[in-house]
């Protein structure tokens, strides 16, 4: 196998997923993509990049990750049930993942 590919395939390819069920699938920069293209249009996505429409009201994604309430797995469960205020977005689990641990690492380590 020629592990001189790009950098995600050479984690696929070269060991990364050898045992396919401890696959890790968030990936917390993946995450950052999808917040600055599905969800700043409300979001605040973190210090420096305010929500397009601060009239939406939706709360600062730092605000979010800083709330005692907040973990990974309270985000996914979010993102899979359906809201009132906020659209629901249609986000594949690897997406979910990858938002809900993104999310999660911009409060500081409690
Ligand atoms: C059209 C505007 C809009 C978009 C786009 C949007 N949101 Fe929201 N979001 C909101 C609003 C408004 C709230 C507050 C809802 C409430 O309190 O009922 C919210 C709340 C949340 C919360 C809950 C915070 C809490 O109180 O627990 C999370 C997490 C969240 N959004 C994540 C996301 C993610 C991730 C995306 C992108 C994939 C996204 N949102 C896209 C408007 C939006």
């Amino acid at each position: 196998m020629n592990c001189a590919t790009p950098m995600f395939l050479a984690f696929l390819a070269c060991g990364g997923v050898a045992a396919p069920a401890l696959a890790q699938s968030s990936d917390p920069s993946a995450g950052r993509r999808l917040a600055a293209s599905l969800c700043v249009e409300c979001h605040r996505i973190d210090e420096k990049t305010p929500a397009k429409d601060e009239a939406a009201k939706a709360p600062s994604f730092v605000d979010v990750a800083r709330m005692p309430s907040t973990t990974e797995l309270a985000i996914k469960v979010f993102l899979r049930s359906s809201h009132r205020n906020m659209p629901n977005l249609i986000l594949t689990p690897d997406e979910i993942d990858s938002l809900s641990a993104y999310i999660v690492g911009l409060a500081p380590k409690r």
